[in-house]
């Protein structure tokens, strides 16, 4: 069976999305591209072979030819888009965040109660990273004794004059909030957020989070890091640690000195993290059985509960508890099994 799908939003990650769903994802058929700017929409729909180009993305979830929808636009038009594909009954990849804020998410969380089906997955790529995955594998098989701590850094090379600590916190840790709570398997109740200072826009973040289970984990986000992208995470246990291992280039040693390449942007270092969940996801779709890694709509309304309390812990200088309310019935699920390998080409 095809999976027919619209991918709603034709920028950055929209385009990315339907060159993976077009050339990568076997059972993925590339019906709708939609974009509020038609020639955008028009030049990556004839670029991929689109079968329809549509700008009003409420016309193009509600097609009858399409089976699930991709959603890459704005941030504020996620929950809105996702509750109205649940009502025309598709399976919806949201990118992150779910919505920005925590009754937005909840909207989507009552109407996928109403349907009494998980449909909607947030685009956590990382939980498909190969290294993350290692990770966890190793972590499940008892490698490090019981985790204590998650050391994590997100690195960018320049943020634009008008991003924020707040969008630091709720733009680029949602990632680390959301691999963080999937490594260990515990639903944050702290966060604490500080700012060093710099002559910057915006200097980096250093937040420090409490699990339920005791565990600690912190996050620095530098969006001005200079150098390259660069993210790294270290998880620490009574019996050891398992270090993430960062970019997959070659390293130099040439002249008394060792050099290793960083890529400008997330998108390289994650290429196979989208190419596996959205691989995952169709796949899931294709033969009834949703992959147990993809972030489900819960997933994502952790998510954003953590980054509004940071955001409030960051303006108040002080800890914010973070209560995470009771996880509805259709949300629990076993706990996840991981691959030993990357599934074959
Ligand atoms: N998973 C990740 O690593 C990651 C990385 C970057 C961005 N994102 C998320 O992906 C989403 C898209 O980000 P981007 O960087 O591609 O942004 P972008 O600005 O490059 O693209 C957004 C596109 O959506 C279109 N658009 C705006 N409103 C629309 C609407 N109502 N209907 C249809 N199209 C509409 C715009 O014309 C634009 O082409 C955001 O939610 C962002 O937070 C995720």
């Amino acid at each position: 069976m095809s999976v027919r799908v619209a991918v709603i939003g034709a920028g950055v990650m929209g385009a990315d999305h339907a060159r993976i769903l077009a050339k990568d994802v076997p059972a993925a058929q590339l019906q709708v591209i939609c974009d509020a700017s038609e020639a955008r929409a028009i030049d990556l729909g004839e670029t991929l072979g689109a079968k329809h180009v549509l700008t009003d993305p409420m016309a193009a979830l509600s097609r009858d030819d399409v089976d699930a929808v991709l959603i890459a636009s704005p941030d504020d038009t996620h929950a809105a888009l996702s509750i109205a594909a649940l009502q025309a009954g598709k399976h919806v990849l949201c990118e992150k965040p779910l919505a920005p804020t925590y009754a937005d998410c909840l909207r989507v969380i009552e109407a996928e109660i109403r349907l009494g089906e998980r449909r909607v997955h947030v685009g956590f790529m990382r939980r498909f990273d190969p290294a993350y995955t290692a990770m966890k594998t190793a972590l499940n098989d008892g490698l490090i004794g019981r985790p204590l701590m998650m050391h994590n850094f997100h690195r960018n090379v320049s943020a634009p004059d008008w991003f924020t600590g707040q969008m630091a916190i709720s733009n680029s840790a949602p990632h680390e909030f959301d691999i963080g709570r999937f490594m260990l398997c515990s639903d944050y109740v702290s966060i604490t957020v500080a700012q060093s200072a710099s002559g910057r826009t915006i200097a980096p973040v250093f937040m420090t989070l409490e699990t339920a289970d005791g565990q600690l984990v912190n996050i620095e986000v530098n969006n001005n890091a200079a150098y390259g992208y660069d993210v790294r995470g270290e998880l620490v246990g009574e019996a050891g640690s398992i270090d993430l291992g960062a970019p997959k280039h070659a390293t130099y040693n040439v002249s008394l000195q060792s050099a290793q390449r960083f890529d400008e942007d997330w998108r390289p270092r994650f290429s196979d993290a989208y190419r596996l969940q959205n691989r995952a996801w169709i796949d899931g779709i294709a033969n009834g059985t949703p992959d147990p890694r993809l972030a489900t709509a819960w997933d994502g309304l952790c998510s954003t509960l953590v980054a509004e309390a940071g955001v409030i812990a960051l303006e108040a200088g002080s800890k914010q508890a973070i209560k995470t309310p009771a996880k509805p019935a259709l949300y629990e699920q076993k706990r996840q099994e991981f691959p030993r390998e990357e599934p074959a080409e």
